[in-house]
């Protein structure tokens, strides 16, 4: 019999659930291959014990409509650049991947699910032997070699319920109300949200803002202080001359936590002279929860059966990937090279500023 090993890595995402099922499905139909499952990434491999489950058929029945992950994740340990904290509190990192490696040798191939610092290490584990496929996930659509990743479509969902709420009560009450959501260096999830909802102002990473020009546009939506805008803000949207708001560096997080940014804008407004009541509200983590919507749930299933028959035709090295309607592979280096960026020349951008939204610039 052969192996196979599934892992989830960073950020959860809904859809995960759907891969691990759909690689398990198309593995059973072998019936020559086991079907692993390592807790919490490759921490599951490198734990003493080791936490790696039999993906039995009756562990993934039905999981395609869950949201979160059944495999458990984490985005702090990197088995390249491994946490460990020290005596005095300080976190140094160390470099476990040849231990890893050898961990994973009696795997005939392994899966792991994960965004860009997920595949970069699928990359070296790649380059050092192991017989490893990529599956794109993350909820910000920011990988390049993918024209979507899965997740994104229901965080644009859940971000769309949430703004149709806030536009019924800014115009209750005349105010401004910021919806912050997530989007650390693309603007993806925010730029669909404001064309999905109908937002005045949309403030995004790629695109720096101007508070001048949003004063003014605001003011342009009020007559004798009645009237109402709605914002939708990413968490990584910066001010022409300033900073990105940093929450929390959390020890041995990949990433600064953002968020905030809301906060910092309804200041920002004030104090540049907005006269109009302003309300934030961040929406945070319940864009990544939840129930997958169908098209997320297919695209993940897809990348799964992909991911699976790549591993029983022996093809390594690759990242499963979606490109003109269609569901194929990348190599890891295409699948890693660069982020996926609104450009401002994006037909988006401009069907976006043709309806009346602004950006500040
Ligand atoms: O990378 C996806 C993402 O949703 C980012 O937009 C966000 O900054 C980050 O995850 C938050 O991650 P966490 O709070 O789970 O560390």
């Amino acid at each position: 019999m052969k192996k196979v090993l599934v892992l989830t890595g960073g950020g959860d995402c809904p859809g995960l659930n759907a891969v691990i099922r759909a690689v398990a499905k198309r593995a059973r139909k072998e019936k020559n291959w086991e079907i692993f499952g390592s807790i919490e990434a490759f921490n599951g491999v490198l734990n003493e014990p080791q936490e790696i489950v039999r993906l039995t058929s009756s562990r993934t029945k039905g999981i395609h409509v869950k949201g979160g992950t059944i495999l458990k994740t984490t985005n702090k340990s990197n088995p390249i650049k491994f946490p460990v904290t020290q005596k005095d509190g300080t976190v140094k990192f160390e470099d476990r991947s040849d231990e890893l490696v050898k961990r994973l040798k009696g795997f005939d191939a392994v899966i792991n699910i994960g965004g860009d610092g997920s595949q970069k290490i699928s990359k070296v584990l790649f380059d050092k032997g192991i017989p490893i496929i990529g599956v794109p996930k993350t909820i910000d659509n920011d990988l390049s070699a993918t024209d979507m990743t899965f997740g994104f479509q229901t965080a644009v969902q859940i971000a769309s319920d949430a703004f149709d709420k806030l536009v019924t009560t800014a115009e209750s009450h005349h105010r401004v109300m910021i919806m912050e959501v997530m989007g650390r260096d693309a603007g993806w999830i925010a730029l669909h949200t404001a064309i999905a909802g109908g937002a005045e102002i949309c403030l995004i990473p790629e695109i720096p803002y101007d508070i001048n020009k949003l004063v003014k546009k605001i003011e342009s939506r009020y007559k004798k202080g009645r009237g109402f805008v709605n914002i939708v803000i990413a968490e990584g949207a910066k001010p022409k001359e300033g900073t990105v708001t940093a929450a929390a560096g959390e020890k041995g997080s990949e990433h600064v936590r953002l968020g905030g940014v809301a906060y910092q804008l309804s200041k920002q407004l004030k104090d540049a002279g907005c006269r109009a009541e302003i309300r934030e509200t961040v929406l945070g983590h319940v864009q990544r929860g939840g129930t997958p919507v169908a098209f997320d749930r297919i695209l993940a299933t897809l990348f799964g059966v992909k991911a699976m028959e790549l591993a029983i035709n022996g093809e390594f090295g690759k990242m499963v990937a979606y490109k003109n309607n269609s569901i194929t592979y990348v190599s890891f280096e295409e699948a890693t090279r660069q982020q996926h960026l609104v450009k401002k020349s994006s037909y988006l951008v401009q069907a976006a500023k043709g309806l009346g939204i602004t950006f500040g610039d």
